[in-house]
This record gives structure tokens, sequence and C-alpha cells, in this order.
């Protein structure tokens, strides 16, 4: 049997704010090379616990570890050279409006490496423009490209950096089901370009059956379920149930793709 390797280990993670408890003890793991998605309705905390995972919040109470290493409790420059190994994609996009598509990209080369030449920037910028499918955008500025280009662009800046796990927080909301099935396909292409361990934070169910290895469920403040996808299946919890059931009415659960098959 192969040894997995817990890349991610968050324990008994709290955070509030205020009177409002967000997390409550939430448990989780995440390992090499695998496509983690976080399900959870709205407002149930998925967002804050990717922040405090990359270190953008600073968590109340519990342990978090990166590739062996507790962050919680570390200032900002400490946690510096973890943060190169993580690539984020924001809700929401968030690309320099006031940079072309190519500098927008460059940019993760740029803070990275510093001594990277520009005619190789250039070359990785062609490079990953491709493997988003937008080969012919460099000049362009962010106001001028849709929302499913722009999730694309933000997408190549994410993984600019060349990093081992990459964070994607909603990164199907507001597109069009076309535009959304192009983004699954990225983020597996980036599994098989990059080899990286996705951790993918959603309310897209149709998402979740279609590129996770495993799924896991935030409810209350904490972990209702973790398992792989066929498991959830079985799951006896009734917010799980309720929150996928209209899935399962869509008639959408044969539609397990084989992205997911040629992998197991
Ligand atoms: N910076 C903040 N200050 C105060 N409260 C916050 C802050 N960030 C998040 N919250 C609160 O934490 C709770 C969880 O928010 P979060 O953004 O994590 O939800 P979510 O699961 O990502 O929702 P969605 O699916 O809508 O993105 C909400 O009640 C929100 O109001
Ligand atoms: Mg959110």
């Amino acid at each position: 049997m192969i040894m997995k390797e817990a890349i991610i280990e968050v324990l008994n993670l709290h955070k509030a704010f205020g009177a409002n408890l967000v997390l409550t003890g939430v448990d989780l793991e995440v390992f090499r090379g695998e496509t983690l998605v976080v399900l959870g309705g709205s407002g149930s905390g998925k967002s804050v616990l990717l922040k405090c995972i990359t270190g953008l919040m600073t968590a109340d109470a519990g342990s978090i570890r990166l590739l062996g290493e507790e962050i919680v409790g570390k200032g900002e420059r400490e946690l510096l050279p973890l943060r190169k190994k993580m690539g984020i994609l924001f809700q929401g996009g968030a690309l320099f409006d006031s940079m072309n598509v190519f500098d927008n990209i460059a940019f993760g080369f740029r803070e990275h490496e510093k001594d990277m030449p520009e005619k190789q920037v250039q070359d990785e910028v062609m490079r990953l423009l491709e493997v988003v499918k937008l080969p012919d955008i460099c000049d362009k500025m962010p106001a001028e490209l849709s929302g499913g280009m722009q999730k694309r662009v933000a997408l190549a800046r994410a993984v600019a950096q060349k990093p081992g796990t990459i964070f994607y927080d909603e990164p199907t909301t507001g597109l069009d089901p076309e535009t959304a099935r192009s983004i699954y396909r990225l983020i597996k292409d980036m599994e098989l370009h990059f080899s990286v361990t996705s951790v993918v934070v959603s309310h897209d169910i149709e998402l979740a059956f279609t590129i996770a290895d495993r799924i896991a469920f935030l409810k209350d403040g904490e972990m209702a379920f973790i398992g792989p996808v066929d498991e959830l299946l079985n799951c006896t919890d009734e917010g799980m149930c309720s929150f996928i059931g209209s899935f399962y009415q869509a008639g959408m659960m044969g539609h397990k793709n084989e992205e997911t098959q040629r992998k197991t």
C-alpha cells in the first residue's frame, strides 16, 4: 500500500469574529497530489478556513501544519517562505486592474524569482496562457475581459510561481456552466502539468463530483464529513444530504467524469 503524505494538517481549529463562532474545531488533512474539495453553505466559513490555512488570517486556537511546520502564531515574515510554495486563487479573481494580462502573470515570476531573465519570463507567461487557453490576450487590460477569462488569467498568475499546492476559492461562481466546466478541466490540467495538490473551496457540487478525489463538508464550524467521493453517496448526515439533494434530483450522479476515473 502506498503511504499517503499529509502536507496540510489542521487540528481543532477555532476562529471567531466577536460572538460569531465561525470555526469551532475543524480537523482536516490534505494529502500530497490529491484534489480536495471543501463544500459548505454560504457563510459556513469556507473562505475563513482557506485564509487561516494560507496564513492570511490568524486562527484563534488549534494547529495548522504546512509541510510539517506549525503556522499558528507565526508572523508574516516567518510565513513568507511557505507562502511561496502556495498559489491562491481568491474568490472574485482579483487581478491588478492597472496591469495588462502579461504583467499580471509575469508578476508571479518577478516576485518570486527575481533573477529570472526577461526572455524566460516571456516564454513562461506565453506557456501559461496556452495552458489556460488564452494565447492572444497579453496586451488586454483586466476590465476588457469577461469574468471567465479573468478567472483563467488569475489561475495562470496563481501557478506562475510553480506552487506545490494551489488553493482555489469559488473558482466557478458566477460563470456559465460551459465556462465552469472549462475551469474544472483547467484545475485538473494544473495537476497533470505541474503535479500540484489542489484544495478547492466551493458550493458547486458538480465541480466536487467532477474533480475531487476527496470531499469535505463544512457545517456548524466543523467538518461534518470527509472522505472519498464514493463514500459521500452513503453519507447519512442530514445537512449534507439536503445540500447534495438538488444534485441527485438533477440526475447528475451518473456524470462522474472520465478525468476522475482516469486517475484512479
Ligand atoms: N474579516 C471578517 N470580519 C468579520 N467577520 C467575518 C470576516 N470574514 C468572514 N466573516 C464572517 O465569517 C463567516 C464565514 O464567512 P466566509 O466568508 O468564510 O463564508 P463562506 O463559507 O466562504 O461563504 P460563501 O460561500 O458565501 O463564500 C460569515 O458569518 C462572515 O460574516
Ligand atoms: Mg467564501
